[in-house]
């Protein structure tokens, strides 16, 4: 059997940085709160100009150039998002374009929250074959530009990111051990946005009371969520893959914040100096958060030749995934 894994990785942050004394700016809170409700100290804002497209195809270039492929030579398309380019079609139709990729099958996995890029890394890995060698999936979310500035509970929480991986096969990849993943859509409405479907649809008057961008967290019911179901899920893939969590170098969840990957690092009883944390840089980039980790786990020299790597993520819906990669 061959291995079916990563080839390329890449990721792009913006350049321009918000730190949380600007937030107070804007709303009622402080450096102090933000810091220790969450760890976050600053985050990354994409400049006007730039939509989700513009981040998503600076990853996907990157993931491209580490993995010494063309665009051309990508055979599918995934891209993970809660902030696409437009409502419909899908962001990967315009990146398909934008990349001067083939006519290759392209979609979106939406609306998975920050689970989402862990998600489409679990179809593509299924998905990879002889017919279709490379899959090139992105995780991309412009989430400030969406979001209610005026809530302090939510804004000061999250930040721009891309990140994106190649999936392919053969001998140079890093190969994906094992997968999980999961879904309780009993929960969904502890974190939803529920403005602009058919529930309720996108009306003036609603965009009048600002209800578009009324996202619905409970936070700490969410925190607990967060917490059970990456231990959880990360519990599962080492069990897949029959794994001692002793033998893993790194666990690399998704940055919500410090106190749930602090909290998930206890869960697994797992030593602090294995667990990535970059969420003090970036604050919670959604579906960017696990790929661009990865990439800066990486360049830190955190993540060597052979080394086993546990990633772990939830998000909105409620879904979770989980991946255990050897370098
Ligand atoms: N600045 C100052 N005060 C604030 C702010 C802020 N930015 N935001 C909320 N508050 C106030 C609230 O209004 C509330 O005031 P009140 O008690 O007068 O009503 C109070 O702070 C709440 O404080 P705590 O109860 O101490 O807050 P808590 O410890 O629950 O922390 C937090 C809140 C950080 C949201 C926490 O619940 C959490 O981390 N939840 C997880 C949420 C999360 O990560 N969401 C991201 C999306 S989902 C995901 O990625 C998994």
């Amino acid at each position: 059997m061959k291995k079916i894994g990563f080839l390329g990785l890449g990721a792009y942050v913006p350049e321009r940085i918000m730190t949380n004394e600007e937030w107070s700016q804007y709303v009622e809170t402080s450096d102090e709160w933000i810091t220790t409700r969450t760890g976050i100290k600053e985050r990354r804002i994409a400049a006007p100009e730039q939509s989700t497209l513009d981040l998503a195809e600076k990853a996907a270039r990157a993931a491209l150039l580490d993995a010494n492929l063309t665009p051309q030579e990508i055979d599918e398309l995934i891209v993970a998002t809660d902030t696409p380019e437009v409502y419909a079609p899908d962001t990967a139709s315009y990146l398909q374009h934008r990349l001067g990729a083939r006519n290759i099958p392209s979609y979106d996995l939406a609306g998975s929250g920050c689970a989402g890029f862990l998600q489409a890394l679990d179809v593509a890995r299924s998905r990879v074959s002889d017919e279709r060698k490379n899959i090139l999936v992105v995780g991309v979310e412009l989430l400030t530009r969406l979001m209610n500035w005026k809530d302090r509970n939510t804004c000061v929480l999250f930040g721009d990111a891309a990140g994106s991986a190649v999936m392919s096969s053969g001998d140079e990849v890093s190969e994906i051990l094992a997968s999980a993943a999961g879904t309780d859509g009993s929960q969904s409405e502890i974190l939803c946005l529920e403005v602009g479907g058919t529930r309720k649809p996108f009306t003036l008057e609603r965009a009048q009371r600002g209800e578009h961008q009324n996202l619905v967290m409970k936070g700490r019911e969410v925190y607990k969520e967060a917490v059970h179901r990456m231990a959880q899920v990360s519990q599962q893939v080492l069990a897949k893959a029959g794994v001692n969590l002793d033998d893993v170098a790194l666990v690399i969840p998704h940055q919500a914040n410090l106190r749930i990957l602090e909290a998930v690092g206890e869960a697994l009883n797992l030593p602090s100096k294995k667990l990535f944390i970059n969420v003090h840089k970036f604050g919670n980039t959604g579906s960017a958060s696990v790929p661009v980790a990865l990439c800066q786990a990486r360049e830190q020299g955190r993540i060597k030749k052979g080394d086993l790597v546990l990633l772990t993520s939830f998000g909105a819906g409620l879904h979770w995934a989980s991946l255990l990669v050897k370098f």
